[in-house]
């Protein structure tokens, strides 16, 4: 086996982040798998694209013969897989991608590891790694009063996201169980930094700020998320391939509980300070409470303590630290996010917030 990881959807958010992160702090080579849905983008990646440890191939995941002749080819000692379709609010108007692309295309990409791993020596049986990146949501939501979620906390997924993801950590903890592959799961909270497609609660509400536009608040705004910087999630991630146990599940969270109105109040005082000249100020005058998003969770939390007392894994960014040099970010990268803002995105903006 080489030393070679493939990461599949590493041209989308977290997967970008953690390439960067991964060429940054590593000296061994990754291959980037993704077909490049709406959500990939290959600008994230301008800055490694001719580093001679990184290679990009452009497909799809439930290609078979493509991930089969990968696998054969490059002989990779581990797969890092976050290829996923991965907004909530697009599964509610449109769930067919979702399972065809978190279920069947997670199904396929276990069954091509299966079969490369069993041809795979003794020695580099031991050593190959399936790490399944997932989310807090497969737990369902939680009441005020709720403890976090632990690893043990039963699956109760509420959206077709969140079901598109248990049945994948389904999967991936049978292929344990029945083959003895190498898997291990890591389920981690709400993700914000620098790359993520404004769809999502805080890139949105930062650039419509910025525009002068309205902050669409769901329901009462009380929601609550937990919130985790991804430089620190990748870091996690990264840990968990070093020295997660075979088979176990992990997760992740930064302790940053908030209700969505807060965070995005926190926006709005951060750009009032570093963004005066925006169309609208102060900004929280852009606030507005929009109809409910359909079976909408009411709070997640993690507890992710077995993390940090097994791996000695914890996040170096606070809640207020993150959010400051992500909204930085965003107002320093107007290119990215024009490129990112195009006729598509616009579309899908004017059908999910039009009333
Ligand atoms: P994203 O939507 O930004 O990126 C997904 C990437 O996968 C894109 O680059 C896309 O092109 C690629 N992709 C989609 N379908 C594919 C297919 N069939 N074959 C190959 N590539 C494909 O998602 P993200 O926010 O970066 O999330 C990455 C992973 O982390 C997902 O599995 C998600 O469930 C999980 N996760 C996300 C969060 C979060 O807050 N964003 C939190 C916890 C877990
Ligand atoms: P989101 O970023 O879509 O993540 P998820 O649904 O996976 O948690 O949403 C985070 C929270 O913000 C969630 O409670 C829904 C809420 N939200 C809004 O209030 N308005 C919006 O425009 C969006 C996109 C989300």
């Amino acid at each position: 086996m080489e030393q070679t990881i493939i990461v599949t959807g590493g041209a989308g958010f977290i997967g970008s982040n953690f390439l960067l992160q991964w060429l940054a702090t590593e000296r061994t080579p990754v291959i980037n798998l993704d077909k490049l849905t709406y959500a990939g983008n290959l600008n994230n990646l301008e800055s490694i694209a001719s580093n001679p440890l990184y290679r990009f191939i452009q497909g799809d995941i439930l290609d078979r013969g493509l991930v089969r002749e990968l696998l054969r080819r490059e002989r990779p000692r581990a797969i890092v897989h976050f290829a996923a379709e991965s907004h909530v609010d697009r599964s509610i108007l449109g769930p067919d991608d979702f399972i065809r692309t978190n279920v069947n295309g997670t199904f396929s990409l276990l069954e091509e590891a299966r079969a490369y791993w069993t041809d795979s020596s003794e020695e580099d049986k031991k050593q190959f790694r399936f790490l399944h990146v997932s989310t807090d949501e497969v737990y369902g939501s939680l009441a005020a009063s709720d403890p976090a979620f632990s690893e043990t906390k039963r699956y109760e997924p509420n959206s077709p996201y969140s079901a598109s993801k248990a049945a994948s950590d389904h999967l991936v903890r049978a292929y344990h169980h029945t083959y003895k592959l190498p898997v291990a799961t890591t389920n981690c909270s709400n993700n914000y930094g620098p790359y993520q497609f404004p769809e999502k609660l805080i890139p949105l509400m930062i650039l419509n700020a910025r525009k002068g536009k309205p902050l669409p608040v769901y329901g009462d705004g009380k929601n609550v998320r937990d919130w985790m910087y991804v430089g620190d999630h990748c870091d996690a991630i990264r840990t968990v391939l070093a020295k997660g146990r075979v088979g176990e599940t992990y997760n992740i969270g930064g302790r940053n509980e908030k209700p969505n109105i807060e965070v995005v109040e926190t926006i709005c005082a951060i750009l009032d300070d570093i963004s005066p000249h925006d169309p609208v100020m102060p900004h929280r005058q852009l606030i507005t409470y929009v109809k409910d998003r359909p079976g909408h969770d009411r709070r997640y939390a993690i507890d992710a303590s077995k993390i940090e007392r097994e791996l000695g894994w914890k996040p170096r960014e606070t809640f207020e630290t993150g959010l400051r040099k992500t909204i930085e970010w965003y107002l320093h990268n107007d290119a990215w996010i024009e490129g990112v803002t195009s006729g598509s995105y616009r579309q899908w903006i004017a059908t999910q917030y039009s009333v």
